[in-house]
């Protein structure tokens, strides 16, 4: 995308410099940011979401040069991951340094950092010169926004300046990794996967070798100190959603919608249908994956029947965010 959006950048820039709240395009989904070293703008991204002060914060960087000043260790294989994925949908959590506030780690004592990759949202931050702390800009356990439109939608005060950059071309939040000392081996750490996103489990192992995926500990709260996208409900539409493996409207009443993966050869039974791709390719389910969930929500239904994804790729991404769109446990 050709972007020539200098004065928009420069006004953005301006306001968060002065502890506004800026929401901007990324690669994955749009974001809600404030200047990630300003504890008071940094409460304010709190309030406007409605989000619960347990649920860190991931800070953007314009470039790696930052790393050192916002951690106190920078990990080879974090180093190996950052090389190889950024700018791109990875973040990684290290050790904070204390200049990080306290409320954007929800008083965990490590810091989640990525490098957006989208052409907007790095000159927001080269001219912001200030990291920035930004959760997706939705209203907490909501659908993640993936167009400008999508964030006026859930915020029509509270936010000071939307940078419109178009469609997230990504569609899934990052990755978020973390970095633990390995008991076993003194001096060594090992990599967990604390959610799935935009990069594969797959691409991150054929970089740094072993990497594990963090079990639920079941406990909602507990859960979500350490990983809270992981929290059982989230990214959620208000229209009750059920995993399917397929579209078999039959035995459900009322009017019944269907997100599919690829086409549908019967779509007798429901009352709204969306494809996500003509061909079921997970980069391109991921792209409208909750543009599509929210015209369903929308479209009046009793009931959202989501196709499951095959449990690799992309699709471990996607299933991990239907599943939490699914669940009916209050968090
Ligand atoms: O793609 C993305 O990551 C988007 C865009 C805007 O960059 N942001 C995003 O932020 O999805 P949010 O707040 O919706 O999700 C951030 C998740 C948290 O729920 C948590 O799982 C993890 O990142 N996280 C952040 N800081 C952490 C920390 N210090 N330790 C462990 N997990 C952390
Ligand atoms: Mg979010």
């Amino acid at each position: 995308m050709a972007i020539d959006c200098g004065a928009e950048v420069a006004r953005a820039a301006d306001i968060l410099r002065r502890g506004g709240l800026v929401a901007f395009a990324t690669e994955t989904v749009y974001g809600l940011g404030a200047d990630a070293l300003n504890p008071t703008a940094v409460a304010r991204v709190f309030a406007v979401k409605r989000r619960p002060e347990f649920d860190p914060l991931i800070v953007h960087v314009a470039d790696a040069a930052w790393v050192p000043r916002l951690t106190r260790a920078v990990i080879p294989s974090a180093r190996k991951l950052m090389d190889a994925f950024w700018p791109g949908p990875l973040s990684i959590v290290l050790p904070k340094a204390d200049c990080v506030p306290d409320l954007v780690t929800a008083g965990l004592p490590d810091v989640a950092i990525r490098i957006p990759d989208h052409p907007l949202a790095r000159a927001l931050l080269l001219a912001t010169d200030r990291p920035l702390a930004a959760p997706s800009a939705n209203l907490f356990g909501r659908v993640s926004p993936t167009s400008a439109a999508h964030v006026a939608e859930q915020f029509q005060t509270g936010i000071d300046y939307i940078l419109d950059g178009g469609s997230c071309t990504v569609g899934v939040e990052s990755t978020v990794v973390r970095f633990l000392s390995d008991p076993d081996r003194t001096g060594s750490w090992k990599c967990e996967l604390l959610r799935p996103g935009g990069v594969t489990i797959e691409q991150l192992q054929q970089v740094i070798g072993a990497v594990s995926i963090a079990e639920d500990s079941g406990h909602p709260v507990l859960q979500a100190q350490s990983a809270p996208g992981r929290l059982p409900r989230h990214y959620a539409p208000r229209t009750p959603v059920k995993i399917v493996s397929g579209p078999t409207p039959a035995g459900e009443g009322g009017r019944v919608g269907f997100l599919s993966r690829g086409p549908v050869a019967d779509s007798a039974g429901f009352a709204a249908i969306e494809v996500l791709s003509q061909t079921g390719d997970l980069s391109e389910c991921a792209v409208g994956f909750f543009a599509a969930l929210r015209r369903l929500d929308s479209a009046d239904l009793d009931l959202i029947l989501a196709e499951s994804f095959p449990e690799q790729g992309l699709g471990r991404a996607l299933n991990d965010r239907l599943r939490r769109a699914a669940n009916t446990a209050v968090v």
